[in-house]
């Protein structure tokens, strides 16, 4: 809108960057990174997000220094960086784990990596300040790390990390110590300091909830491979292939066999015999060039519902259009905003549906019930759980 944010939202040139080209990562028989290529923006809150195993501390630790890749380049601003020893990169980690040293006071842990780098004793005072304000910590400088909650112990890891003035700051699972109320009130706290600062943030983390919260972009790993790179709107409403639809947010899916496709919609059966029409014959994944892959008569695949597009009412008359399905409310759950349904079509079909709370009173369990969707809420997904080839980024 405004004319002044020109300068922000020109593209960067090449030389901004932290680009990963080409990176792969092999511990003896076990490859944890296929090779990789990513670009990171400057400045920018970027995620990685995947469950356990995927490669997410790997790629941090090539990035920081402390694992070399097998293959690959690393630039930061347009150098390889592959060869310098972390202490030479413009990059710090926060770790899990605080690490804060027990026998010294919090000031003095702040100003370690200043002293080892013998930087002039004002300048560390000063700049052991400057974080700790920044982090609104400025009371606590004598105190020993065991005096400090957990919460504290973490914004001061982060001030120590920060006193470097790094390009890049590296967050692995910063948060995953700390209980829930203290985790949302240090998302807070680090998009602040994000807003504050010029760095760029790589998080990671894999709580979809907590990347969804944090992040301008989400990289979504699975198994040392990235499925997705976008946006968490993007990823939510148009995930590339079914391991990201399940990966992000609530999902339906649902087994059925195409039975037809006229005029560009396909229609699909289940086994308790719901029919779903979607709108499109596109499959996901798409073919590794990224070409659509068609629907054919007789593919098995996976319907994708996501549980706020259900619709719930009372059943009336048994049911037969498209994209509906009588069920029976299992259980319901209050979520505040809405009620959070249970619901089992048929033999064993389980379905989530939330729906708005306000106003409504809940259907009780036992309650037959008739649900129903547009069809441009069905997302259609190969029948293969595995179905999670590589994808390149859609960023
Ligand atoms: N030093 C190592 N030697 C051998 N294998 C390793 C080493 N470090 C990691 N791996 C393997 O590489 C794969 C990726 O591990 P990584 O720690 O990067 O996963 P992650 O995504 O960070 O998981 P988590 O969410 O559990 O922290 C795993 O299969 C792991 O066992
Ligand atoms: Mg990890």
């Amino acid at each position: 809108m405004t004319t002044t944010a020109a300068t922000e939202t020109t593209p960067s040139t090449g030389l901004d960057h932290l680009e990963i080209r080409g990176v792969k990562k092999v511990f003896g028989e076990n490859t944890a990174i296929e090779r990789l290529d990513l670009t990171v923006h400057k400045g920018e809150f970027l995620s990685l997000l995947g469950p356990s195993g995927c490669g997410k501390t790997t790629l941090l630790r090539m990035i920081a220094g402390f694992e070399a890749p097998t293959d690959g380049e690393i630039l930061l601003a347009g150098k390889d960086i592959v060869s310098l020893p972390p202490h030479r990169r413009p990059v710090n980690t926060v770790f899990q784990s605080y690490l804060l040293f027990p026998h010294m006071n919090i000031a003095d842990n702040i100003a370690y990596g200043l002293k080892q780098a013998k930087v002039p004793k004002p300048e560390i005072a000063q700049r052991v300040r400057e974080v700790l304000a920044l982090v609104q910590m400025e009371d606590f400088a004598g105190r020993r790390p065991e005096q400090l909650s957990g919460g504290q112990q973490q914004r001061i890891a982060l001030a120590r990390a920060l006193v470097n003035r790094p390009q890049v700051l590296l967050l692995d699972e910063p948060m995953s110590a700390l209980d829930r109320k203290l985790r949302e009130e240090m998302q807070l706290e680090l998009k602040r300091l994000h807003t504050k600062l010029d760095t760029t943030f790589v998080f990671v983390t894999h709580d979809q909830d907590e990347a969804l919260a944090m992040s301008d972009r989400i990289v979504v790993m699975y198994d040392g491979v990235i499925q997705q790179i976008g946006g968490g709107e993007d990823i939510y409403a148009n995930p590339h292939n079914g391991f990201v639809a399940g990966f992000i947010g609530k999902q339906n899916f649902i087994t059925a066999e195409v039975t037809s496709t006229d005029s560009g919609i396909a229609r699909m059966r289940t086994a308790n015999s719901t029919v779903l029409e979607a709108p499109s014959l596109d499959l996901r994944p798409a073919t590794a060039a990224g070409q659509p892959r068609q629907l054919q008569v007789g593919d098995r695949v996976r319907a994708a519902i996501r549980p706020e597009r259900m619709r719930v009412a009372r059943a009336t008359a048994d049911t037969t259009a498209a994209n509906s399905a009588r069920g029976t409310v299992m259980s319901y759950s209050f979520l505040g905003d809405v009620i959070q349904y249970m619901i089992v079509v048929g033999d064993n079909d389980e379905i989530l549906a939330r729906v708005p709370a306000a106003g409504t009173q809940p259907l009780a369990a036992g309650t037959e019930v008739e649900l129903s969707w547009e069809a441009d809420a069905v997302d259609v997904f190969g029948s293969e759980t595995g179905d999670v080839g590589p994808r390149e980024g859609g960023a």
